[in-house]
């Protein structure tokens, strides 16, 4: 069965044929990421302008490189959302044409439901029940998946998303935009020990925190490097041990949440997921344990529609179907 999956719920203009839920047969992301860099942050605006002129073009590229013509497939997926909103009717709105067009089956999906699908694009062992750790620019959260179709949150960030955290600390680094991949590579050459921050507390357990823990940077650089010259080797310190605190936190709720439902499996998705020191430091922490751990490849953790199209056939699988009068959901 051939999936067409589309993904627009932020500045990616995505299309993927997969095949029975885990064969891809192609993968087109296009960005706009470079318009938006010169303003340090994604600008809605743009973002959807550069879909509604793309998605055409992307789609039909995507079912080019598959090797089959758009009126073969099976089920056309889209993810409706969270996201931005101009950005996810674009995706939406051409989804519901090509399905009336085609005649072909539609259906709506969750953008970090198919964050949590993305691990299972390829060969897998694992199967739900499972623990799904989401954490992207948008949104960090601990969800109890009891199936595809029967996805529980059981904690999310209280302020900044994890991945915004990043950019937010780049920026204060002025290192540029997106923070993640900067930090990333200046932590390698930095002591995750050196300065000792740590993420806020949470009045529930799963719950993450991280606005505090991008002021305690903001302070510390204020203090110690002056706003005007940035010393080279501090702010590799100060990259390495906020993205140390960070994961220390992310480990710490997610091992916890295992323990609370009493699960050994542990799926990890989003775009912070692509992190490496984050994996290694998770190997290591579940390496003595019965616990496993599944990551996406890298390509996988950022934003796709392969996840798009894999979770939409499951979903399908299961007799879920959207009609014509498929809204954006912005929750
Ligand atoms: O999942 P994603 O592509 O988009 C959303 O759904 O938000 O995630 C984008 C986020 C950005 O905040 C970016 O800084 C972060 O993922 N990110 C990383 C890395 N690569 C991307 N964060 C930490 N380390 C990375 N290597
Ligand atoms: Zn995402």
């Amino acid at each position: 069965m051939y999936v067409l999956g589309i993904e627009t719920s932020c500045d990616e203009t995505a299309a993927s044929i997969v095949k029975n839920g885990n064969i891809i047969l192609s993968n087109i992301v296009a960005s706009s990421l470079k318009e938006h860099k010169k303003y340090g942050g994604i600008i809605p605006e743009v973002a959807f302008r550069m879909q509604l002129e793309t998605i055409a073009g992307v789609a039909d590229c995507a079912v080019k490189e598959a090797g089959i013509r758009l009126k073969d497939t099976d089920l056309i997926t889209v993810t409706s959302g969270p996201g931005l909103l101009g950005s996810l009717l674009v995706g939406v709105s051409f989804a519901k044409a090509a399905s009336f067009g085609l005649g072909v089956s539609l259906l709506g999906v969750n953008h970090l439901h198919s964050h949590i699908y993305a691990p299972f694009l390829g060969k897998i062992k694992a199967r739900p029940p499972f623990i799904a750790l989401v954490v992207s620019g948008g949104h960090t959260s601990l969800f109890y998946v009891k199936d595809f179709d029967k996805i529980e949150s059981l904690g999310a960030t209280s302020d900044d998303a994890c991945g915004e955290a990043f950019d937010k600390v780049a920026k204060i680094l002025r290192l540029g935009y997106p923070g993640g991949p900067l930090i990333e590579r200046l932590s390698k050459r930095g002591d995750p020990k050196k300065i000792k921050f740590s993420c806020s507390g949470t009045k529930k357990p799963l719950d993450f925190s991280f606005s505090g823990i991008k002021t305690a940077v903001l302070y510390y650089v204020r203090e110690h490097h002056g706003l005007r010259t940035m010393d080279y080797g501090l702010t590799c310190d100060i990259a390495a041990s906020f993205q140390e605190a960070v994961i220390n936190a992310l480990i710490e709720k997610s091992l916890l949440a295992c323990k609370l439902k009493d699960i050994n499996t542990l799926v990890v998705g989003g775009g912070v997921a692509a992190n490496r020191r984050l994996r290694e430091r998770f190997y290591s922490a579940v390496e003595n344990s019965s616990l496993n751990i599944y990551f996406p490849p890298k390509e996988f953790c950022l934003d796709n529609a392969a996840m798009v199209a894999g979770l939409g056939y499951r979903l399908f699988k299961k007799g879920y179907r959207a009609g014509l009068d498929l809204n954006v959901d912005l929750n």
